[in-house]
């Protein structure tokens, strides 16, 4: 199996969790994209949910795709959120933030009864921190917290788009992404960065994910 049929065969496992009604959190990224597709596909043939995107990305696939969205003006809660990974490690803590929407996925995963994760075989790691962390920032805080970063343990970079302008996300802050190599203690280094002035938001997600899906050569592994 290739990774996108990997991708493709824990989307579809995680599709099957939908039922009629629900309020769901929709991901983003190519995994997240392919469950918002086979999602489409549901809607098409009938199926009544309402989504609530987390990035602009994925709004404009569903809306597409025939899927209403709301914000939170309209849903207070989430029944499921379905939603990819960069990492995910034994205790189910992930690194999430590739995409630059990690602000969003983790309002909208706090704010759901159940969140799935679904991903290539690949993203399963002992220990997490090879995927270089996503840190959201405000763009005035940048210059000074790069160095408060880097005095924890990494090598951070401000993230570039692929015009080599600097990365904005869909609240309009900057990334920078942080290169530990190796994360020993997730949690603490979670609330030390969440205690930062400046930091909107960091992609570590620990006490998030309820369910793992994984795609892999034999079909899909679900824990949890
Ligand atoms: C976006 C995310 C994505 O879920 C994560 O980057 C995985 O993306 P992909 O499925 O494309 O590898 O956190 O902010």
């Amino acid at each position: 199996m290739t990774e996108d049929d990997q991708k493709q065969a824990a989307a579809k496992a995680a599709v099957a969790y939908i039922e009629d009604g629900m309020v769901l959190g929709l991901g983003t990224g190519s995994c997240a994209a392919k469950m918002v597709d086979l999602l489409g596909e549901r809607v098409q043939a009938g199926l009544n949910v309402i989504g609530i995107p987390t990035s602009e990305a994925t709004a404009k696939q569903a809306t597409n795709l025939g899927i209403k969205i709301a914000g939170f003006d309209q849903v207070k809660i989430i029944d499921l959120t379905i939603d990819g990974t960069d990492e995910v490690d034994p205790q189910r803590r992930l690194i999430k933030g590739g995409g630059g929407a990690h602000l969003r996925e983790k309002i909208v995963a706090s704010l759901s009864d159940r969140m799935i994760v679904i991903a290539e075989a690949k993203k399963r790691v002992q220990q997490l921190g090879a995927f270089k962390l996503p840190v959201e920032v405000v763009r005035f805080s940048a210059p000074a917290l790069m160095p408060k970063i880097s005095a924890l343990g990494c090598t951070p970079s401000l993230r570039q788009d692929s015009k080599d302008d600097l990365f904005h996300t869909d609240e309009g802050n900057y990334i920078i992404d942080c290169d530990f190599g190796a994360i020993s203690e997730p949690e603490s280094l979670a609330l030390t960065l969440s205690t930062m002035p400046g930091v909107v938001e960091h992609g570590l997600f620990i006490d998030y994910a309820d369910t793992i899906i994984i795609g892999t050569n034999d079909g899909v592994e679900i824990i949890g």
